[in-house]
């Protein structure tokens, strides 16, 4: 049985390898904060950390997980303390429905550790994540707040 390391903590997880990682996660996990979208890798709802890349565990089989260190929406805090792209989310009242917030969030979170400072051109390059309620202004100006944060 594949054994997956999801924030911080080993699951076994009864699955095929070749089973997604989003259902891995969602399912035999019980982790329901990461979202289904597409399933295609198109829409970025299902985006966690993978060693510390975003990636769309949709289209992440489970055998490419094992081994390393998986975080989701519900391993960014530290305990109580809320990462600092959850902070800037309620701060500029981002969410509307909230369904893709969660990738959202995550892909986010990896574009700010890799580049402190993004410019617009980054942040349109990078987080291509989709959003069906149009926050997309709320986002980035979310982004730019805790770049200085
Ligand atoms: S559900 Fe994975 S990218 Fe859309
Ligand atoms: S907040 Fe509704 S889809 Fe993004």
């Amino acid at each position: 049985m594949p054994q997956l390391n999801i924030n911080g903590r080993l699951h076994q997880v009864d699955v095929e390898p070749d089973t997604p990682l989003l259902w891995a996660i969602r399912e035999q996990v019980g982790l329901t904060g990461t979202k289904y979208g597409c399933g295609i890798a198109q829409c970025g709802a299902c985006t966690v950390h993978m060693d510390g890349a975003a990636v769309r565990s949709c289209a992440i089989p489970v055998s490419a997980a094992v081994g390393k260190k998986i975080v989701t929406i519900e391993g960014l805090a530290k305990g109580k303390v809320l990462h600092k792209m959850q902070k800037a989310w309620v701060d500029h009242d981002v969410p509307q429905c909230g369904y893709c917030q969660a990738g959202m969030i995550m892909a986010v979170a990896a574009l700010l550790k890799d580049k402190p400072q993004p410019t617009d051109a980054d942040i349109d390059a990078t987080i291509t994540n989709i959003c069906r309620c149009g926050t997309f202004q709320q986002v980035r100006e979310a982004i730019h707040a805790a770049a200085k944060a």
